[in-house]
């Protein structure tokens, strides 16, 4: 496996991060122009969220041709030219593949809907009546997950929207055209790949009614999807690759095995990005439960290490509303917990990832109005909360704070408008603050979470305990405290995080024996003597003990 331990990832989302042509989406050419501040940044590897030929009814999570470009976003010449020149300045390039389902534009699904059995077999076709899905589970955008086709008298089965067709990996020709594809992007110099929902691919052999839920414990990690994974990754030789896989609603078990198996290098899992819904729903607002997201790292960090797993570092992306505004708190202490969340999640094992903007502290859109907003998935939701009787402002609130378009909105440049992003009509609005939140005036700031986060990724190149060391917790029973000791040999360094708006008196830690290594306050605080952290404040630091 490659050594991705001290690398760096950095999440573009192609259609907001830099609009070259006007025409008010991001494309490849707009990435190619921002190579040199991706590179000042200091990360490794650039992920691409998907920009192959796609009807975009998921903003490219529908492909319907993984070998070609999407015009709106380029040619094939500004794949090429971005590889070389992201290259040119030690940035390499990991692609996103969607090979759960394909858009119902694709070829292939094409074909099964005109009959062909070959390609009927590529998708999950069942015989039965227009009236009765052939099970009750629903899709992850709202509504039944079947559709009914018809002409064909079947329905297929798709776990997100209707127009992007679940692939039938059981069916080996399937598997060997998504190596076919994985070899076509090698062989151009990608020296990573993104799996997009990675642990769904596997369905069940028999398909049956769920009569607790919604249908996801039959195909989640399922029964295939270790063996499917390992034969992708060895066929196409890229195992030495860096790979992460998106793992939904998975279990320590199976991300111990996707990454000790020759499957995968890393995992995302997404438990701690599920702290504040009610009841497992993410359409219920509740409040930040601090001490499920503190034991969940504790578990996921604790076991992965005993079983030499890997995790992927991440609180933000594409799908997630922005940290600072759900976690921290981006109003009096926007920049101090920005920056404490940032060190929360770089300094724990793992590899950390960057979503665009993260690095400025974006916040949630703000919108007001349902207009605004262009997610499948908040659309759906939205329509749905309103016919179950939920208030309009309600609904609207709920939007606020969980549609996956706050992490859509366009990367901020500068204070023009459209926050520099476009000189046309941006697709989607950015929020009304880009004009303090932006690079230009990140960069003018000495102090500014940008510089902070370059301070960060310089700490984990020239520090092997952080990229190597081992973690440990402490303070367990401190709900809002986030604390560990990262070691390696004979060296260790410790980090506290406060993730509340209130000083938290540390009795065990004396600070004439702490030496800061990197903190979002300018000196140490004490209280006669103990460590005193203030609101959001995040501290490593060198100490003889903590008792
Ligand atoms: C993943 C992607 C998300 C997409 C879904 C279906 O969760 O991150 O954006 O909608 O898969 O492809």
């Amino acid at each position: 496996m490659a050594n991705f331990k001290d690398k760096v990832i950095y999440q573009i989302y192609v259609k907001s991060f830099s609009d070259s042509n006007g025409d008010g989406l991001g494309d490849l050419r707009g990435i190619i122009g921002k190579l040199d501040y991706l590179q000042s940044l200091g990360v490794d590897y650039l992920w691409l969220t998907p920009f192959f030929r796609s009807p975009m009814n998921d903003n490219g999570y529908d492909v319907a041709d993984y070998l070609a470009v999407d015009p709106v976003f380029g040619s094939m010449g500004d794949v090429e030219t971005l590889i070389a020149e992201a290259g040119r300045r030690g940035l390499a390039l990991m692609f996103d593949m969607v090979f759960n389902h394909t858009s119902t534009g694709h070829e292939w699904f094409q074909k099964a809907l005109a009959g062909d059995p070959n390609y009927l077999d590529y998708y999950i076709f069942r015989d039965g009546a227009p009236d009765v899905p052939p099970t009750n589970w629903q899709s992850k955008f709202g509504g039944s997950a079947w559709e009914y086709v018809p002409h064909l008298k079947k329905w297929y089965l798709h776990l997100f929207d209707k127009t992007q067709a679940d692939l039938n990996w059981d069916n080996p020709a399937v598997r060997e055209a998504l190596k076919n594809v994985i070899r076509f992007w090698k062989a151009k110099g990608v020296q990573g790949f993104r799996f997009d929902v990675a642990n769904l691919i596997s369905k069940p052999a028999l398909f049956e009614d769920d009569d607790t839920g919604d249908g996801r414990r039959f195909y989640t990690d399922g029964p295939h999807v270790h063996e499917y994974l390992k034969e992708l990754v060895v066929d196409t030789g890229i195992g030495d690759m860096v790979t992460v896989g998106e793992m939904s609603s998975t279990s320590l078990d199976n991300c111990i095995r996707y990454t000790t198996e020759k499957e995968l290098s890393m995992v995302f899992s997404f438990h701690h990005l599920k702290v504040d819904y009610k009841n497992g729903d993410k359409w219920e607002l509740q409040p930040v439960d601090f001490g499920a997201f503190k034991r969940l790292f504790h578990d996921w960090q604790l076991g992965m290490q005993q079983a030499g797993g890997w995790n992927a570092l991440f609180l933000c992306n594409h799908d997630q509303p922005r940290a600072v505004s759900r976690f921290g708190d981006d109003k009096r202490y926007w920049k101090q917990s920005a920056k404490m969340l940032a060190a929360c999640t770089h300094l724990m094992r793992g590899t950390p990832y960057i979503f665009q903007g993260e690095e400025l502290g974006v916040t949630n859109a703000g919108y007001t109005d349902i207009s605004q907003y262009r997610d499948v998935e908040s659309q759906n939701y939205y329509r749905i909360m309103l016919e179950n009787g939920k208030p309009k402002e309600e609904a609207l609130e709920t939007l606020r704070q969980r549609s996956r378009d706050n992490g859509r909105t366009p990367m901020q440049w500068d204070g023009s408008p459209n926050a520099g992003f476009t000189d046309g009509t941006p697709w989607i609005q950015p929020p009304e603050n880009y004009r303090a939140i932006n690079v230009a005036a990140a960069l003018q700031d000495p102090d500014s979470i940008l510089h902070f986060y370059k301070s960060l990724i310089r700490l984990r190149k020239e520090n092997p305990l952080i990229s190597d060391g081992k973690i440990e917790f402490l303070y367990p029973d401190e709900t809002r405290l986030l604390a560990y000791r990262r070691f390696l040999g004979a060296e260790s360094l410790f980090v506290f995080n406060n993730l509340s708006g209130k000083e938290i008196c540390l009795d065990g830690v004396r600070t004439d024996s702490c030496e800061k290594v990197l903190g979002n306050y300018p000196e140490v605080s004490n209280r006669e003597g103990k460590l005193l952290l203030r609101p959001y404040e995040t501290l490593a630091c060198r100490l003889d003990a903590v008792r």
